[in-house]
């Protein structure tokens, strides 16, 4: 047998091929607005590095950072180079391929509202496609406050760069896709009214962790979970999305977000749409957009807890209460944490609660998925400590650790019936190779080839807004009279809890 091929093998020119079965993305520009900011920084450069050493992008490549404090080219390309270094999980070790990235970056320097911006950029845009053979395709990344999204792309279309009369043009936003029902409706018409739907990528990161996509492989691609995948067999589903750190300079944009619109809006109800879609025709971008966005329709928000952290110990240190963080209101009312119970009106999932949380300064960093089975209709070991075991739960850890995991009974060894709770697990890390991925990734490559699977789709974001409005009207309506309700952390206030102490179960992460 030959030996097999390698994943990466660089060629003459310093430049590593695809990894076999995936091709290098087509020929583009990248524009981010926000080319020098915190995203840009943290998370795009250091995917688009990830990409690049792995042979995704193409040789036709190059990337304009916009924004007003981006200097000349060799500056940028000496602080996204140094950032990329620092913060990229696999730091460059081929220099040549390193230096080749870094040489097709440059800037325009300008203000986003500013209409001079966007004829700097339309110069810049004709000089990489002469110099990098970019074709005219050109994706444009929003990584900017969406208060920016409107002027961005109505200046971009005044300009004539959202025309396709040579090449493609896409556009990626970063969520938050509006702060309500209403103001989701009138962001899209903004942006429906320069550019059609297939051309825009509305990026949610959660949709790029390997472990999230791994769900529908888990589902589908084995043939006996999805007998049971119901209101028979299933008792309830939690999702916790827990954090341990807190605004890390975010201060002013999280005054105007809190925890159920930051993370319950999108990303949870993402996950919520993946565990409970029904089986897929097909792969299909639309079949698979079309299957989640049924979902968000039978959904019903049945309860809801609201909390904001005060000080506190975590991990050993004491750490400031939420009210007394930069740029935040010291008499702010807004949550930092937040509880739903989610009902879905559907044959497959009537009465059956799927329960979701997420907030900051909890007592660890955990996003997991648990699906809990219903208990044995016949208890036959009460003799031997099963009226106290556990149900079986599924757990689908996203992280820190991506693994799988099945909690079950097993008989102890030895000469009496005893009964013991096992866990069945699968770590994601015993399988593939190569450095852990940001998320962002899979989900630039996928806007670079016009994929649109992994985004959201205009419809969805209605649908998953429609479900929380009523919550945060009732919540601005009622400013919460005991926050700081959780002490830095705990796992939350006590009212969650009650929520689901109240039908009988309880939380569980682990
Ligand atoms: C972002 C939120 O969308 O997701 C942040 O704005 C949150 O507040 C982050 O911290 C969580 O992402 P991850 O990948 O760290 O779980």
């Amino acid at each position: 047998m030959s030996e097999p091929e390698a994943r990466i093998a660089p060629d003459e020119g310093g430049k590593p091929k695809p990894a076999p079965l995936e091709r290098p993305a087509d020929p583009a520009a990248l524009v981010i607005f926000g080319g020098t900011g915190d995203l840009a920084r943290r998370k795009l450069f250091p995917s688009l590095w990830n990409l690049w050493s792995n042979g995704l992008l193409p040789e036709d490549f190059a990337i304009i950072g916009v924004g007003r404090k981006v200097a000349s080219d060799t500056a940028y390309r000496e602080a996204i180079g140094a950032s990329v270094r620092e913060v990229a999980a696999c730091p460059p070790e081929d220099e040549r391929s390193f230096d080749g990235f870094v040489e097709r970056m440059c800037v325009v320097q300008g203000a986003f509202e500013d209409p001079a911006t966007y004829g700097w950029l339309k110069a810049r845009l004709a000089e990489v496609s002469a110099r990098h053979r970019t074709g005219g395709n050109v994706l444009f990344y929003l990584a900017t406050p969406p208060a920016a999204f409107g002027t961005i792309v109505r200046r971009l279309e005044a300009a004539g760069l959202t025309r396709e009369a040579q090449g493609w043009r896409r556009v990626v936003v970063e969520k938050p896709f509006g702060r309500d029902l209403a103001s989701a409706k009138a962001l899209g018409a903004e942006l429906h009214a320069v550019l059609r739907e297939d051309q825009i990528f509305r990026i949610d990161h959660y949709l790029g962790k390997e472990t999230v996509q791994n769900i529908l492989v888990f589902r589908f691609g084995n043939g006996v979970f999805e007998p049971i995948w119901n209101r028979r067999y299933v008792d309830h589903v939690q999702i916790t999305v827990a954090e341990d750190l807190g605004m890390e300079g975010r201060g002013s944009y999280y005054e105007s977000a809190g925890a159920l619109r930051d993370v319950l809006q999108n990303h949870v109800l993402q996950l919520v749409t993946l565990v409970a879609m029904e089986p897929l025709a097909s792969l299909d971008a639309d079949a698979v957009h079309a299957e989640k966005v049924k979902v968000l329709q039978t959904i019903r928000a049945t309860g809801a807890v609201r909390g904001q952290y005060g000080e506190g110990t975590i991990g050993g240190a004491r750490v400031p209460g939420y009210r007394s963080e930069p740029d935040v209101d010291p008499q702010s009312t807004i949550e930092t944490y937040a509880a739903v119970r989610l009902d879905l009106d559907s044959w497959r999932w009537s009465g059956v609660p799927f329960y979701v949380r997420s907030g900051k300064r909890l007592a660890r960093r955990c996003t997991e998925i648990v699906v809990q089975f219903r208990k044995p209709p016949l208890t036959l070991f009460q003799q031997s400590g099963v009226a106290e075991l556990e149900p079986n739960r599924l757990h689908i850890h996203i992280q820190p650790d991506e693994a799988i995991s099945f909690d079950i009974k097993a008989k102890a060894p030895g000469a009496a019936i005893r009964v013991e709770d096992v866990r069945l697990s699968f770590d994601y890390g015993s399988i593939g190779e190569g450095c852990a991925a940001t998320g962002y990734e899979r989900l630039l490559y996928d806007a670079l080839v016009g994929d649109s699977t992994l985004f959201h789709r205009a419809d969805m974001v209605e649908a998953a807004w429609r479900i929380m409005t009523p919550i945060l009207d009732a919540w601005s309506s009622r400013p919460a009279p005991d926050f700081p309700n959780y002490a830095a952390g705990s796992w939350g206030p006590p009212a969650a809890d009650t929520l689901l102490r109240r039908d009988g179960r309880r939380w569980v992460v682990g």
